[in-house]
């Protein structure tokens, strides 16, 4: 599903933040990238969702060669995947409601399935009772969850996440953990970015970075 071979990512000539990446991820796997600060984890997730290109290296996402994809190749493979993004990127000012139904508005869905699907997300999440509020009064774990949904609501197969319980509470990140769970267990593959490595992830494979190499454990 997801295939890195001697992946290298140069910004700006200076150091690499990725040398020589070598992976594979399968349909259904849940895998941890775990390193400290500067390691290359939001680097490599930008590089699966193609935000970013390796300046060595191939990348294959769904059996396809992603250095040589146009613009709308793109666009039609993103649609099959989900990106959680570090800081949740959600508009503040609009609804939970609106923030999570915005995307299947952009892809042309009707209202009556939008309000249907978007319902029984908030419900998953545990956030009906959210669900008009302005986002920017939720709390951190909140936001996450609507990120997450957000993120899931067109159903992807593959789910990016980066740094998802990095600023929570144990509490509001065993809530996430457990959501990703239930995600791996209905099948999505899940790649996601963390520094520390969390007691809560045992369900999940483990590649560890360091300054942009693989390193054993
Ligand atoms: N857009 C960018 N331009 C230049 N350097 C970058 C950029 N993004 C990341 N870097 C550098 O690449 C290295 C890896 O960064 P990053 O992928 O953000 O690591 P992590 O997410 O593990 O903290 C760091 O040295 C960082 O400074
Ligand atoms: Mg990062």
């Amino acid at each position: 599903m997801i295939i890195l071979q001697a992946v290298s990512k140069l910004y700006h000539d200076s150091t690499y933040a990725l040398r020589d990446v070598t992976f594979q991820i399968s349909r259904g796997e849940c895998c941890f990238i775990l390193g400290p600060s500067g390691a290359g984890k939001t680097t490599l997730l930008k590089i699966l969702h193609a935000m970013e290109r390796p300046s060595k290296g191939q990348v294959y996402l769904f059996e396809r060669d992603a250095g040589k994809l146009s613009g709308p190749d793109i666009q039609a493979l993103r649609q099959h995947m989900g990106f959680i993004f570090q800081d949740y990127r959600l508009v503040d000012d609009w609804t939970v409601y609106d923030n999570i139904a915005a995307i299947l508005q952009i892809l042309g869905k009707s209202s009556g399935y939008i309000r249907k699907r978007v319902w029984q997300m908030l419900k998953w999440a545990g956030l009906q009772h959210k669900v008009y509020e302005r986002a920017g009064d939720l709390s951190g774990g909140e936001r996450q969850r609507v990120a997450i949904i957000r993120a899931i609501i067109h159903d992807p197969d593959i789910l990016l996440a980066d740094e998802p319980v990095g600023s929570l509470d144990d509490a509001a990140a065993r809530f996430v953990m457990n959501m990703f769970y239930r995600l791996h267990r209905k099948g999505t593959t899940l790649v996601i970015a963390s520094h520390r490595e969390d007691p809560f992830i045992d369900f999940a494979r483990v590649i560890s970075l360091d300054r942009g190499m693989i390193v054993n454990r």
